[in-house]
């Protein structure tokens, strides 16, 4: 059970790529599915779904795509695009090594909604249908810190959704919003880099 508080959960939360290959028992994958189900969606909607790969030669499978995806897109930046930044640098780094090993991770969650954004150009749709999910998935992740478990919030499997959803017999009318690697840390929890919040806070306005 959870021995931190809410407070800590947050503030020590942080892409956990390093993961233990030790499995992580049902209970607590469906306490974070569970979890995950307490956040609000668009008119109580709840139109997720979310797949726990535990099987190994699946998450092989979605491994080795990942990785494909991975040599393609991040790779290239962890080398150091002349536009990139350090720090950006670095994350890319994390980024490609972890995608070396993705398959190792116990546990796979794939987060879904169970249809895709509607046809048409309203903004608010867009934000509606992915306000809808994205706050399910932190709630997952942040029961998963509750229980000593890391998670990575990931969405580059969508770079060839159609082939990442014959593996796992996905419906095509359902869209995968993201994989969530799910397991036991192998690295300590720690503040994350972020900026200081004086500089994103406008009070009664944008003027001050
Ligand atoms: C929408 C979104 C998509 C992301 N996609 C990926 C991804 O495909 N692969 C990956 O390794 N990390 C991915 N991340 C993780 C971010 O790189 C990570 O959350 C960020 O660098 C902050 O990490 P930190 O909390 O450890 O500081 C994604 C995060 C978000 C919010």
């Amino acid at each position: 059970m959870s021995d931190i508080t809410l407070h800590d959960a947050i503030f020590t939360q942080r892409a956990m790529r390093r993961l233990l290959p030790d499995p992580v028992s049902d209970e607590d994958i469906r306490y974070v599915i569970e979890a995950a189900t307490r956040a609000p969606s668009a008119a109580n909607g709840q139109q997720w779904a979310f797949i726990a790969v535990r099987d190994a030669a699946l998450r092989k499978e979605i491994g080795a795509l990942y990785l494909e995806i991975a040599a393609r897109l991040v790779k290239p930046a962890s080398e150091g695009g002349a536009s990139l930044d350090e720090a950006s640098r670095k994350v890319y780094g994390h980024a490609w090594r972890f995608a070396e090993r993705i398959g190792d991770a116990p546990v796979h969650i794939i987060a879904c909604m169970r249809h895709g954004v509607a046809g048409d150009d309203d903004a608010s749709r867009e934000s509606s249908y992915y306000g809808s999910i994205f706050p399910a998935v932190q709630n997952l992740m942040l029961a998963a810190r509750s229980r000593g478990l890391g998670t990575v919030l990931t969405t580059l499997h969508l770079a060839e959704e159609p082939r990442f959803k014959k593996i796992l017999a996905i419906p095509d009318k359902v869209q995968t919003v993201a994989l969530i690697p799910l397991g036991y840390p192998d690295a300590g929890w720690k503040q994350p880099l972020r900026g200081d919040v004086d500089e994103v806070i406008h009070w009664d306005g944008w003027r001050g």
